[in-house]
């Protein structure tokens, strides 16, 4: 991937900004740009930028209306921020199982967890690719419940021909550092709903009364504003917005995006040749008509077949050059704070006088096919340059041999 390209857009948009100096309610324009092309590049009416893509899916919770009393289901493999921004609305999160070979939230699990609270699920695209979407909106379907896709780590994946973040009835991402956009920190909400759209720019941004879906509808203005009369406030909202400077650098990543994810769908390509023929070492299944796009290059180690631990393997992967390897997430529910209930301290949500439904109980055996095969999880990332790159596939090539030739 040629990156000069990018730093010069990237450059060059940011001084526009600086240039344009800071206004409360007039900007270089970013913002709007960004939310207008990214909706515009995944087939829906409207994007909502926030400051990351943990604070999207709030905004989306609360403007599908889940509450105290609700349930939301979401899987257990996932960053913590699926999880946590349901207990911020101080709704009840319950986890369904994975599957073993996708290892992606499983429908058939999904099925089993629901009750009559149900409100919503969060499937995760889990490593840059989607869960059983059709199979997840049936479900949704049937006992009305809102569809909320996170998919801060799948960009331009697809899904049976339709590009993932059009199937749900929201669609979040993340814009951190580590991801196929990235500004830093950001994130945006996708959807084809005005109203949501609107209840969502509204979570966002304080619950101001005259923010509507629009790109870049993001402050009140300045005439209404000098109204002391003026009510400002008709909803409860927060402060997730993002800075202009991190909209220019996210807006320049989007008119690149293609090459990005290409760039890691290669990487990921040159790991699937290494481990070609080695049957314990077993990457994420990819189902037919699915493109997954790789955020990274995730392997489940075989440990008892060949005798070896995670660790044991990682260390000798590092050995022969490689740089350490990633383990997956602990399964949430497994936690501390998820554990413990270490959550608002006065029993919410699980024992809210509010929630009529059984009270979750966060511990092992919840879900025991993630508990299975996490500890044996390998990240690889996928975003290095080709020198980089080389070394881990020589590294891995090499751990290979070394732990044939000893088992
Ligand atoms: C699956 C998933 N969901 C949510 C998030 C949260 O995004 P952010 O860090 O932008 O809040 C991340 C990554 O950090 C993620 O990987």
């Amino acid at each position: 991937m040629d990156f000069s390209a990018l730093k010069q857009k990237e450059h060059q948009y940011v001084k526009e900004v600086l240039d344009f100096g800071w206004h409360n309610t007039r900007s270089a324009g970013f913002t709007g740009r960004l939310e207008k092309q990214f909706a515009h590049r995944f087939g829906v009416e409207y994007g909502i930028t926030h400051s990351n893509g943990t604070a999207t899916m709030h905004s989306c919770l609360a403007a599908a209306g889940v509450g105290p009393g609700d349930e939301v289901i979401i899987p257990p493999l996932t960053a913590a921020s699926t999880a946590l921004v349901v207990i911020h609305q101080n709704a009840v999160p319950v986890f369904a199982d994975i599957d073993p070979e996708t290892f992606e939230i499983a429908p058939e699990s999904i099925r089993e967890r629901i009750t009559p609270y149900t409100k919503a699920i969060i499937p995760v695209a889990l490593y840059g690719m989607a869960p059983d979407m059709d199979a997840i909106m049936e479900i949704a379907r049937q006992h009305d419940l809102v569809v909320i896709e996170d998919n801060a780590e799948c960009y331009l994946g697809e899904y049976k021909g339709r590009i993932v973040g059009s199937i749900g009835d929201m669609a979040s991402f993340s814009f951190q550092g580590s991801k196929h956009i990235t500004c830093g920190d950001g994130g945006i909400v996708i959807t084809d709903n005005e109203e949501y759209a609107e209840r969502v720019r509204k979570a966002a941004v304080l619950g101001y009364s005259t923010l509507t879906a629009d790109p870049g509808a993001t402050a009140i203005p300045k005439e209404i504003r000098q109204d002391p009369a003026f009510e400002r406030h008709t909803v409860l909202g927060w402060n997730y917005r993002l800075p202009e400077l991190c909209s220019a650098v996210a807006l320049a990543q989007l008119e690149h995006l293609e090459d990005l994810v290409k760039w890691r769908q290669n990487v990921a390509g040159r790991y699937a040749e290494v481990i070609e023929g080695c049957d314990w070492l077993v990457p994420q299944r990819v189902p037919e008509g699915l493109t997954h796009t790789y955020w990274c290059y995730t392997v489940l180690l075989k440990a008892e077949e060949i005798g070896i631990t995670w660790h044991q393997f990682r260390d000798q992967y590092v050995e022969f050059g490689g740089e350490p390897i990633y383990g997956a997430w602990r399964p949430v529910h497994l936690e501390p704070v998820f554990r413990d209930e270490n959550f608002y301290g006065k029993g919410c949500p699980n024992r809210c006088p509010l929630y009529k439904g059984t009270p979750q109980k966060y511990e092992e055996g919840l879900c025991p096919v993630v508990e299975r095969i996490q500890p044996n999880l390998l990240q690889f990332r996928t975003n290095y340059d080709d020198q980089r790159a080389d070394r881990q596939m020589e590294a891995l090539t090499r751990t290979i041999a070394y732990f044939e030739g000893s088992s």
